[in-house]
């Protein structure tokens, strides 16, 4: 048996992509017209060679209490320079360190706390992508933290083990202060995770793969490269900020925990055998049971946690394979979706640590019910605005009442790929198009992908944590047209506080009239 048929040791159909489109191979790549930017490989040219970057573990000061742990986490915001490329030291931005940020670690119950100061010459902020928290500590546009000065949110964490992540999120520099290198995961624990047979020593069959692409200069220094579309896209690949990198697999069964870290590209990841491995878990946790795939296909801010089988001293390169977004052969060349990437080489060693079984079953996920939603609301996504309208931080969009459950509907009423990332909540797809979310897509996730002309329907429950004033956002995650206004704010409240809210009406499609939430007909 080959170790991917070991993997499972079940049948399982596979489902790939969203809405019956499929991540089938482009087939056209390579032959796009004039000023078209055209589809590119980089197959077989990456010359893996620099062993890839483990973002350290940050070490909070610890306080063991009778129901968690209060963890203080101290957080500082730095220029450094960094040897990622051979034409020079680039010039960076980073956590503790000189790029990108060290790895977060809470536990179900524990209460966080986080010291942050911004040594940067720019205002910015700190958002925990995925995490349930009250708005004031949720470092989006609404707590800017001006240089020199510091901020420190606190929450209890209140939700699965999974795989979120922390990156800034000024409005309107949010693509640029990524792309300098502020980002990292955050990683929450909870018991029904560790009483699964998984990998999970970090660093060493657990590893984190935060994926970016940039442009270096001749000297070694990031280019912020045309926006045309869709926003920046880079050539160089960097997994953790290293770019060709190789991963020393010690055990026959390995853990990645990828995430699409990068402003405007979407990759679909697989192995260049063809190997199959297991997903185990999507943005915001582990997926019911473990979905056997040959690709995944994650859009900037998506996560998913694969387990990849290797032999003794086998080498196998992690490459993302042309992805069918449902564009144009013109908007897809300009989104760099028809390219073939070589990411990273794993190298196993001669001797292996020995896999266990993998569990059959992950996680107990309850469904919400669409007949427990009080609420449908609609957004559209159009040329750069939500409903019509661009983000304006001192307008209230929607208000939720606590403790309610809701669908949105969001849709994509033009060509452009877009991808929707709601605050606060993790939700649940009932349907891409007219079809039930694939199994990569059923467990729970904060950030999925909008083909153009496809309704997407979102199911979520909006618990606790109240305020009239501070809102929480969502918003397309291609991280320039976030910049460019598509986003919008919400509020939740106490119920009976609806009305204290001075909430902006909707617009109808003639800029005026409220508009009923649905999509309108084409
Ligand atoms: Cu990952 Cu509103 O952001
Ligand atoms: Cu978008």
């Amino acid at each position: 048996m080959s170790p991917a048929d070991r993997l499972l040791g079940r049948r399982h159909v596979l489902r790939l992509g969203v809405s019956g489109l499929g991540l089938a191979a482009l087939g056209a790549a390579g032959c796009g017209s004039a000023p078209v930017r055209t589809a590119r490989s980089t197959v077989g040219h990456v010359d893996f060679r620099h062993a890839l970057h483990i973002p350290p573990l940050a070490e909070p000061t610890r306080v063991q209490g009778d129901d968690g742990a209060r963890l203080t986490f101290d957080l500082a915001a730095q220029e450094g320079r960094a040897h990622i490329v051979d034409q020079g030291e680039t010039l960076t931005w980073g956590i503790n360190g000189d790029h990108l940020g060290p790895t977060l670690r809470a536990r179900r119950g524990d209460t966080v706390i986080v010291r942050f100061t911004n040594g940067l010459s720019e205002t910015t902020t700190l958002h925990w992508h995925g995490m349930h928290l009250p708005a004031e500590a949720d470092g989006g546009p609404h707590q800017m933290v001006e240089p020199g000065e510091s901020w420190e949110p606190s929450w209890r964490i209140a939700q699965p083990a999974a795989t979120l992540w922390y990156h800034p999120h000024p409005h309107g520099e949010t693509e640029a202060h990524v792309h300098r290198g502020i980002a990292g995961l955050f990683l929450l624990d909870d018991d029904e995770e560790e009483a699964l047979d998984l990998p999970r020593e970090y660093g060493v069959d657990d590893i984190p793969v935060i994926v970016q692409d940039r442009t270096f200069d001749a000297q070694g220094q990031l280019v912020e490269t045309s926006h045309r579309n869709n926003g920046m896209l880079g050539e160089t690949v960097l997994v953790n900020g290293t770019a060709d990198p190789i991963l020393e697999v010690s055990a026959e069964r390995t853990r990645l925990r990828i995430l699409n870290g990068s402003g405007a590209r979407s990759y679909a990841f697989g192995f260049e055998d063809g190997r199959k491995f297991a997903m185990i878990a999507s943005d915001g946790g582990l997926l019911p049971a473990p979905v056997r795939m040959e690709r995944i296909m994650l859009t900037p801010g998506e996560r998913a946690e694969i387990l990849v089988d290797m032999e003794p001293a086998e080498e196998v390169v992690l490459r993302s394979f042309p992805q069918d977004l449902g564009l144009t052969r013109g908007m897809a060349d300009s989104t760099g979706s028809g390219d073939e990437l070589d990411i990273m080489l794993l190298r196993a060693a001669q001797t292996l640590r020995p896999a266990s079984a993998l569990p059959s079953i992950l996680a107990r996920l309850e469904a919400l019910e669409e007949t427990a939603a009080s609420t449908v609301r609609g957004f559209e996504l159009r040329t750069n605005r939500i409903n019509g309208r661009s983000m304006d931080k001192g307008r209230i969009d929607e208000v939720v009442t606590a403790g309610t459950t809701e669908i949105w509907e969001v849709w994509n009423d033009h060509g452009q790929p877009h991808n929707v990332h709601i605050h606060d909540v993790q939700f649940q797809i009932l349907s891409v198009g007219a079809e039930p979310p694939p199994p990569e897509l059923a467990g729970w996730k904060d950030t999925v992908y909008l083909p153009p002309h496809e309704r997407v329907r979102l199911i979520m429950r909006f618990s606790d944590y109240t305020s009239t004033e501070i809102p929480y956002m969502y918003h397309c995650h291609l991280l320039w047209h976030e910049d460019q206004g598509m986003m919008g704010q919400f509020v939740v409240v106490a119920p009976g506080e609806e009305d204290d809210v001075d909430v902006a009406p909707r617009l109808g499609d003639d800029g005026s009239a409220p508009r009923e939430p649905g999509p309108h007909g084409h």
